[in-house]
């Protein structure tokens, strides 16, 4: 990865997709996430471009991020949704993207809650026949079971979702009987979906994973008959993070995946879809996460302290994560540093990078976290009663908030006090 891609230099000045973040860090505060409207457009392009076919269909993961901002940059773009649960659902209907454009791939939901699903029309991936058989009463018009292909890639073993040990999908032969099941309950519409990891940046992989999921359809769909809908291979679709990463060749991926399809022409007839639901390559390079060096201190170890803490960004502590770090204000200082850049969480796992080597830093200072975009504040959390970050959307030449950063009292609001229990002359939290 190469960081000026991500940046421009104006007299001496660091700007994000064209404004100016020291300015933008004064008038707003830290922590900041500044998103670019124009490079999510531009990451949909690119995959919009790639899988350019009639028969393709692109659903936004949106647990990657689901500013409704941002779903509505992507709504008009034409991207469908792929959903996690029924709020998801939900949101992405309130934000105004019709049921024929989301999906919702659950995993352990209740009964009621993927009955509700069922009822806003959406078609639904099941996790498994557990899954459909609370609903298969009055089963929905369209099913897809969700395969575990017996492969799994992932950045880390926490984010990979196939293969052995994987909470996710079912083996081949389970998958056979669940779509047997789901014909003798009345369904005829099908579909069938995989996803197998997140961030991947190797072409082969999805060379490797798209024959093996190719070839356990096909077989389904030959011992019943079936003709499949869509086919639904997910997302993982990486984007570099460490200094010495490629992006994702998307053009060598999507032929393996074509010529793939090309190999399995009987279950791709002319009226089948071929869906893929990325979250991460759409948002993470579109956002910088801008915090502020509020203290330093060097003992046995340098520690750089700045106000952005754990519960904004949980992926280094959670995964071992890297989030490459520029310095804002001290782009061009010659003098590095080496230490741990670390929050005012109380915990010791409250570090978003360790031991790195750095322009060196001083109180007050800027520095920009690269790729937030992604599962950075949808992962967040108020811990320690600390504010998730404010939000604000670059978007032809105008800033917009599209995040507030929490009050107190907006981390308070559900919280009851019982009556016996409330101190004297208090009304409400
Ligand atoms: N579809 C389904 C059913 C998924 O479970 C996921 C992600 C996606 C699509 C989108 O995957 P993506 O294209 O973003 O890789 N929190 C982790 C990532 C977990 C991904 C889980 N599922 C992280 O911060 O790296």
């Amino acid at each position: 990865m190469d960081y000026l891609d991500y940046f421009d230099i104006v007299n001496g000045k660091l700007l994000f997709s064209g404004e100016d973040i020291s300015e933008l860090s004064e008038k707003y505060g830290t922590p900041l996430i500044i998103y670019s409207r124009s490079i999510i457009e531009r990451n949909v392009r690119e995959l919009m471009n790639a899988f350019d076919k009639e028969n393709f269909s692109l659903h936004y993961a949106m647990k990657a991020n689901y500013n409704p901002a941002i779903l509505s940059i992507l709504r008009e773009k034409g991207v469908g949704i792929d959903a996690a649960n029924l709020n998801e659902v939900l949101l992405a209907l309130k934000t105004g993207f019709s049921k024929d454009k989301i999906i919702a791939s659950p995993n352990n939901l209740p009964g009621n809650e993927l009955k509700k699903i069922k009822e806003t029309g959406v078609t639904i991936n099941f996790d498994d026949i557990s899954q459909f058989n609370m609903v298969a009463a009055d089963p929905p018009e369209t099913i897809s079971f969700r395969i575990n292909p017996g492969m799994g890639k992932g950045e880390f073993e926490g984010t990979t979702t196939g293969g052995k040990g994987s909470k996710f999908g079912m083996p081949p032969e389970a998958a056979l009987k669940a779509y047997e099941t789901a014909i003798e309950s009345g369904v005829h519409r099908l579909g069938i979906h995989m996803m197998t990891g997140s961030n991947v940046l190797d072409p082969e992989f999805f060379r490797e994973s798209t024959r093996t999921f190719f070839s356990i359809a096909s077989e389904i769909s030959h011992k019943l008959g079936i003709t499949f809908e869509f086919v639904d291979i997910g997302g993982g679709f990486g984007v570099p993070y460490r200094d010495n990463e490629e992006s994702l060749d998307l053009g060598r991926t999507s032929n393996y995946i074509k010529e793939n399809m090309k190999n399995y022409r009987d279950l791709f007839t002319e009226n089948t879809k071929l869906i893929m639901e990325p979250g991460r390559y759409i948002v993470a390079n579109s956002a910088v996460l801008i915090s502020r060096v509020t203290c330093k201190k060097d003992y046995d170890r340098n520690m750089i302290g700045t106000d952005t803490g754990m519960n904004i960004l949980i992926r280094p502590a959670l995964y071992g994560a890297i989030h490459p770090i520029i310095p804002v204000n001290k782009f061009f200082n010659k003098k590095e540093e080496r230490g741990d850049v670390v929050g005012p969480i109380c915990e010791n796992t409250d570090k978003i990078a360790k031991d790195i080597s750095i322009q060196k830093l001083e109180p007050g200072d800027l520095i920009a976290i690269l790729n937030a975009g992604a599962y950075v504040t949808s992962m967040s959390s108020n811990y320690n009663l600390q504010p998730k970050a404010m939000e604000i959307l670059l978007d032809n030449r105008e800033e917009y908030i599209i995040r507030e950063r929490d009050e107190l009292q907006d981390m308070l609001n559900n919280f009851i006090i019982p009556e016996h229990l409330k101190a004297i002359g208090m009304d409400r939290l």
